[in-house]
């Protein structure tokens, strides 16, 4: 960043509060010259993320740029693609002052002095690695158009989540044709959750920049630092090199899936020997080397991070000759799917063994709760499961649409993960599926209940309303344990919750995954 800097002015500089200054010779204080960022991929983290920096770094213009039109509409108007609270207040704040999002991807590249990276990198379907390595085309034809259009040096920041050496690949293509410009490659992965992205990016556990360790790859980490130094305690900033940063990522998601899939093969013993999983959870969580978080049991993690990052774990060990290592990592996927299955069997059976021509409502189809997120939620599979056994879904999400939920389910496996408008559009909607905005009409006249997102307002719907207008036995099967269980029984319904003692009902019908 110093060569942006009018060195006459600049011996040295330090931050006051969120805003930069430049101890200039003359010993006053100036504002630092503008530096310009701009971020290709204005999705689910390059939107948040940017919209952070901005509010953060007010001496700094930040471009969101993408090949979509409508997502970049999006972004410019009242509606943002992506629904996340607290989004839209950082977002208001910053657009038009020093906040842009733009298609004219080539022009903001050109003007930049950091380069974030944060495109699609969808599981290859297809070759070498199909159905566990990660594609990256759109990584690929975005490093050589940034080589393409540049006439200024830059730093390009892997962003989204790529295996291990990604950014060795891309440095060849950036240096290969650089024709005289110096490109520096940076990983600097994302940590945020999505529903809570805002406040991770304002106060992170830590940021994670890994470089070259040669003296223009340090001075390019000092680089990116600073910009997150204008709000993150600089010890919470760690520095690695460029493989490290990036295996972090993956092996962060993986320890976080493990411990999902832990959870929920307890929960499978929990409901087979009558103890109930969130006593063991508690009960384990109490140890302070373990920790409380992230052990509620469910129907399945979702997202886009976890299933694929593991995938691409697991093919990076498999190419280094560690067999065991990469069996070890794919069980984490396979109890994931071994825990939908398992809930669906559990639906079927506990309905006498058929939901043909039964209505059933689905309420929550976002992989988690504050997201209008659909990537590989356990409610598609749980949704095929369903239909696959010819039932009726009625189902309700309060930030998913109808259009989203049959594209959903008509995709095959690992489409999901290319810009939109690349996506295969089934030409059909899949039948016995209806989208309703509110869950006394997906519950009017249902068989059965099934929660798969953990919405708040699902705890505290009237219950008894909804078992009045229902068909009768009247069915919850609760896959993110949020309902009052022994309510629900007292009203009359047979409840199902994920690794808690089951009902005589369902005892006496057992579910065979
Ligand atoms: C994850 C990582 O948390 C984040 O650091 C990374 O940057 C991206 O991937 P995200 O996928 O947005 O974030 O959500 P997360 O909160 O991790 O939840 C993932 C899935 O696990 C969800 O389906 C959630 O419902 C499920 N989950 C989470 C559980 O089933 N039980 C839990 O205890 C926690
Ligand atoms: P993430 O969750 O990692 O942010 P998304 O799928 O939400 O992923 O966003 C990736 C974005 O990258 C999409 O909006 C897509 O249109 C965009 N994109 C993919 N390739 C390019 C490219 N070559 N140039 C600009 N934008 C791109």
């Amino acid at each position: 960043m110093q060569n942006h800097l009018n060195d006459e002015f600049v011996f040295r500089y330090k931050l006051v509060g969120s805003v930069e200054y430049i101890k200039s010779g003359k010993d006053q204080l100036i504002l630092s010259k503008m530096v310009k960022i701009c971020c290709i991929g204005a999705g689910y983290v390059g939107g948040p993320t940017m919209a952070v920096i901005a509010l953060k770094c007010p001496n700094i213009q930040v471009a969101v740029v993408d090949i979509s039109t409508a997502r970049i509409n999006a972004w410019n108007s009242d509606t943002l693609p992506i629904y996340e609270p607290g989004l839209d207040e950082v977002v208001k704040k910053c657009r038009g002052k020093n906040l842009s999002f733009s298609t004219d991807v080539e022009k903001h590249v050109a003007e930049s002095d950091i380069v974030f990276v944060s495109v699609n990198t969808p599981t290859k379907t297809q070759g070498l690695g199909a159905g566990k390595a990660a594609d990256l085309t759109y990584w690929e034809s975005a490093a050589r158009m940034i080589a393409d259009v540049a006439k200024s040096n830059k730093i390009v920041v892997e962003k989204s989540t790529v295996p291990v050496k990604t950014a060795e690949a891309i440095e060849k293509i950036l240096t290969h044709n650089s024709k005289g410009i110096n490109f520096s490659i940076l990983s600097n992965p994302e940590f945020l959750a999505e529903g809570t992205a805002i406040s991770d990016l304002l106060n992170p556990d830590r940021v994670l920049i890994g470089g070259r360790e040669t003296p223009e790859g340090k001075k390019a980490i000092e680089a990116l630092r600073d910009v997150y130094a204008h709000w993150v305690p600089v010890d919470r900033i760690l520095c690695t090199n460029l493989w490290s940063a990036e295996l972090s990522k993956l092996a962060a998601n993986a320890f976080l899936a493990q411990r999902i899939s832990s959870v929920n093969a307890m929960s499978a013993l929990c409901e087979a020997t009558g103890a109930d999983v969130s006593q063991v959870a508690h009960a384990v969580g109490k140890d302070t080397r373990i920790g409380p978080k992230f052990l509620n049991a469910s129907v399945g993690f979702g997202g886009s991070c976890f299933q694929k990052d593991i995938l691409n774990l697991v093919y990076i060990c498999e190419c280094n000759g560690l067999p065991e290592v990469a069996t070890y990592w794919k069980q984490v996927i396979k109890v994931n799917d071994y825990q939908k299955t398992r809930f669906v069997n559990q639906i079927v059976s506990s309905m006498f063994n058929t939901v043909s021509g039964k209505k059933i409502a689905v309420l929550g189809f976002a992989f988690k709760k504050d997201t209008g997120d659909t990537r590989e939620t356990p409610a598609i599979d749980v949704c095929k499961g369903l239909i696959g056994d010819k039932a009726k879904l009625s189902i309700y999400d309060p930030q998913v649409n109808q259009d989203q939920i049959q594209r959903d389910l008509s995709m095959k496996k690992f489409d999901w993960d290319h810009p939109v408008h690349l996506q295969p559009m089934s030409p059909t909607s899949v039948k016995d599926v209806s989208v309703v905005w509110d869950a006394y009409t997906a519950t009017k006249d249902a068989h059965g209940i099934c929660i798969l997102t953990e919405w708040d307002e699902f705890k505290n719907l009237d219950y008894q309303k909804i078992f009045n207008d229902m068909q009768k036995p009247a069915f919850v099967f609760d896959g993110r344990n949020v309902v009052d269980a022994e309510k629900l029984r007292k009203i009359g319904f047979i409840v199902y919750s994920i690794g808690k003692p089951l009902d005589d009902w369902l005892k006496d019908m057992p579910a065979v995954a």
